[in-house]
């Protein structure tokens, strides 16, 4: 293992200070400070009796009193209430300031009115680790002008599997390129290694993560096995801390993913033996949202064997309660010995008087015209202009003339949800609208403001249809938002199973239009036959919120010379065909279409000859959860219902489009079901993720006797563990949509064994019964799940 140390995180002074702070705390303070609770389930009063270290904002943990995205204003109130509580002079408590976390991975990305920066994969691909510190800078001056301490990043991942749906999250495949920019990341969220106050000079304390391997599981798999050996965990995982302990990293983020089977979150040679010991990290290790509970023998409300194997603070969002008590009982019989809780209270209390966390002032907290400032957003465009990378440009069709008549077309052209990605505003990054942007600016916006200065045009037309043909159209599509687990492909193929995007592109070619497609991604995907029906083709993967930086580059002068050139390079190589996962692994011959590092430029005169449109694997992709969507059941789900004379079914046309609907009606003749179903799948990191069955329904005639909602497992789990629909039923109207939302967490308490799911959904009745349905299928979105009571049968 390589051989470093943690710069400027011990110092005499520093040690005395927590050395004499220490000899004044009970145990239940020590073990307290070993705790992080979420937002969605601490209050700033529980602090007295629970003396809790930490406090986080999950990716859908509203500050206090709001409900969902805030702006900064209501951050600042919460993180100012929080420390207050601990802060608290009381008798027999020892005041010291809760540290505040959050998930500010690009940009201060969980508040309204932030600067988003482009994800890491963007970042990546401008290959400038200087340009990235000053990044590290400006999300640092919007975190600690929030009132927030803490930003868990920079992601040190070197996917090798782009199937993976945090692939974004890394800046490169390269290990070399994460190298150069992991202490840069570092140095510019905190400062210089040792220069201290930090948060008195706009900086915040950065977390590396995930430790270790996050990026190398099989089949690209989240939270699975990273099954390689230790040179090659060296080598390619590793090289991240190489650089960013040395910077001063104060945190480090244990991965959830194993090790040679092996959980990371127990793994004490590694999390002790190398990290804390080989590599000299001083500051602390905290675990991932309840990662200690999956350590084989522990649960989110209990693990020794995490604290013992290393880890010195859990992130328990939820069982925060319980995991004190049990901590506390195991501190006690010396389950965990003394020296590991003093070790690991230490090494917290070290990180908070570097951070400057003691100290009353904090100057930039609140300070006004930080948070979107224009120095900030300029910045974010500079990134954008150097991340994109060329990668056709036929007939030189690229740059546009500043005078030119453009049509800017499809889904993703005006929408800075879709500019963003995950971890912006909630934690899929779903549901953002331009209006939760109040500084941001659409790449169409972007266009049509460049256009309109050099004399041109920019005519929004979502389906690319015109009345007067322009001379060129922009067409702006990809990914729609996800984050992890969520994001995981069976393949490479963009759009598997049907292609709109693609459809679009040939529309306009077949009309006549050049074609500039932006391609908005959080990875490569095969996309060979959009890049086919293109004539110019650039990857733009999650620019943020500064969509104009896209027209800088496109849109040039009057005359058509560029303003500004593509300089991106690719960090990710990209696909050859669907199938060619993993590139640089060394399970495959390196043969992909454009390698690491490609990219072209204004200079170049390149034709791209036609590529092959051979997918390489076979269409059905393999999904767990979306079940019946658009009209469709996707595979491997199928609808199975009783015979047609009991229950009757017909594909209906739903909210103004034909056949999205199918419709059910149960003539009474005895308990019928209807059911989606497939082969078992395994749901239970859904079910702990807090995700919802969503069902999207009309109710068409009023149940005549009770009806149950269940899911089923195969092989067969309790048959009793039905819910009741008959309240909702009763609310709902006859001829009224209706959305029902039941969290996966009550059929799980209801004893279906998530592990084997293989019908989501079935609906029973014995009496008449007539509903729609519209679509069924999981949901992280929060708002309005609820849970029903269980069927007695
Ligand atoms: C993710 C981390 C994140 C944490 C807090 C986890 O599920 O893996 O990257 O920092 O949640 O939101
Ligand atoms: C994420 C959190 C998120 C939560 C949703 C976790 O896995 O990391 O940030 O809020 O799931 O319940």
């Amino acid at each position: 293992w390589p051989k470093t140390h943690s710069r400027g995180l011990i110092d005499r002074e520093t040690e005395q200070r927590v050395t004499e702070l220490m000899a004044g705390m009970s145990l239940e303070e020590k073990v307290g400070q070993m705790i992080q609770a979420d937002l969605t389930t601490v209050r700033p009063g529980d602090l007295r009796e629970y003396p809790l270290g930490s406090i986080l904002a999950g990716g859908n943990s509203p500050p206090l009193g709001a409900p969902d995205r805030a702006p900064a204003s209501v951050w600042i109130d919460t993180a100012r209430a929080f420390r207050a509580a601990s802060l608290e002079v009381r008798p027999g408590h020892t005041p010291i300031p809760v540290m505040f976390g959050i998930d500010a991975v690009h940009g201060n990305s969980k508040v309204v009115g932030a600067t988003i920066f482009p994800h890491n994969i963007g970042l990546g691909a401008m290959h400038d680790p200087a340009l990235m510190r000053r990044i590290g800078a400006a999300t640092a001056e919007e975190t600690a002008a929030t009132g927030i301490d803490w930003a868990f990043g920079p992601t040190l991942a070197a996917p090798q599997d782009d199937r993976w749906g945090r692939t974004y999250e890394g800046y490169s495949e390269s290990p070399a390129l994460v190298k150069s920019y992991a202490g840069e990341m570092v140095r510019g969220l905190q400062g210089e290694p040792g220069a201290g106050r930090m948060l008195q000079s706009g900086h915040v304390a950065a977390s590396a993560k995930h430790f270790l391997g996050d990026g190398g599981t099989t089949d690209g798999i989240d939270q699975g096995d990273t099954d390689v050996s230790e040179r090659e965990l060296i080598r390619t995982h590793a090289q991240g801390y190489v650089s960013a302990i040395p910077a001063g990293v104060m945190g480090v983020l244990v991965s959830y993913s194993s090790w040679q089977g092996r959980k990371m979150h127990g793994n004490d040679s590694l999390l002790t033996g190398v990290l804390k010991g080989q590599m000299g990290f001083d500051g602390f290790v905290v675990s991932d949202w309840n990662g200690h509970g999956q350590v084989p023998g522990c649960s989110s409300a209990d693990c020794p064997a995490a604290v013992n194997a290393g880890l010195d603070m859990f992130m328990a969002p939820d069982k925060w309660k319980e995991l004190y008590h049990a901590t506390l009982a195991e501190a006690r019989a010396g389950v965990i010995p003394p020296s590991r809780i003093d070790d690991a209270v230490r090494r917290i209390l070290r990180v908070k008087f570097k951070l400057g966390l003691f100290e009353a002032a904090r100057p930039w907290e609140g300070r006004s015209g930080v948070v979107g400032s224009s120095a900030h957003r300029a910045l974010a465009r500079q990134a954008v202009r150097k991340s994109l990378v060329l990668l056709k440009n036929n007939g030189r069709l690229l740059p546009l003339r500043a005078g030119a008549r453009v049509l800017v077309a499809g889904e993703a052209a005006d929408d800075i949800g879709r500019q963003t990605g995950g971890w912006t505003l909630s934690w899929q990054g779903t549901g953002n609208t331009n209006g939760d942007f109040p500084n941001g600016q659409s790449i169409y916006a972007g266009l049509r403001a460049a256009l309109a200065a050099g004399g041109g045009s920019a005519e929004i037309s979502v389906d690319g249809s015109f009345k007067r043909k322009p001379d060129v159209a922009i067409v702006v599509f990809g990914e729609t938002p996800y984050a992890e687990m969520m994001g995981d492909l069976h393949t490479l193929e963009f759009q598997p199973a049907d292609k709109p995007d693609l459809a679009l592109l040939k529309r306009l070619k077949a009309g006549g239009v050049p074609v500039v497609a932006v391609f908005l991604s959080g990875r490569p995907l095969w996309v060979n036959a959009e890049i086919n029906a293109a004539d110019a083709f650039v990857a733009a993967w999650l620019p943020g919120s500064e969509g104009g930086g896209i027209a800088d580059v496109l849109i040039g002068d009057a005359a058509g010379k560029p303003r500004h050139d593509f300089t991106g390079r690719l960090s990710f190589s990209w696909p050859k065909s669907a199938g060619a996962h993993h590139l640089t692994n060394g399970k495959q011959p390196y043969d992909p279409l454009f390698p690491l590092g490609y990219g072209l430029d204004y200079r170049q005169a390149v034709t791209l000859p036609k590529l092959s449109e051979e997918s390489g694997v076979s269409a059905a992709t393999w999904n767990v959860d979306r079940y019946f969507v658009n009209g469709h059941t996707p595979a491997p789900w199928g609808f199975e219902s009783g015979p047609e004379d009991r229950v009757a079914t017909r594909a209906v046309d739903a909210g103004g489009v034909q056949e999205a609907g199918r419709e059910f009606r149960w003539n009474g003749l005895g308990s019928d079901s209807v059911a989606l179903s497939g082969p078992a799948v395994d749901l239970r990191r859904q079910a702990n993720g807090e995700l919802s069955l969503m069902i999207k329904y009309r109710l068409d005639e009023k149940p005549a006797a009770p009806v149950q909602l269940a899911m089923r497992c195969d092989p067969r789990c309790d048959d009793a563990a039905a819910l009741q629909l008959d309240t909702e039923l009763a609310e709902a109207q006859v001829g009224q949509w209706r959305t029902l939302k039941v969290r996966l967490a009550c059929f799980q308490e209801a004893g279906v064994d998530m592990a084997r799911v293989s019908r989501p959904f079935e609906v029973t009745t014995r009496g008449r019964l007539a509903l729609t349905l519209l679509s069924v299928q999981l949901t992280t979105d929060p708002s309005g799940t609820i849970c029903l009571p269980r069927a007695v049968m």
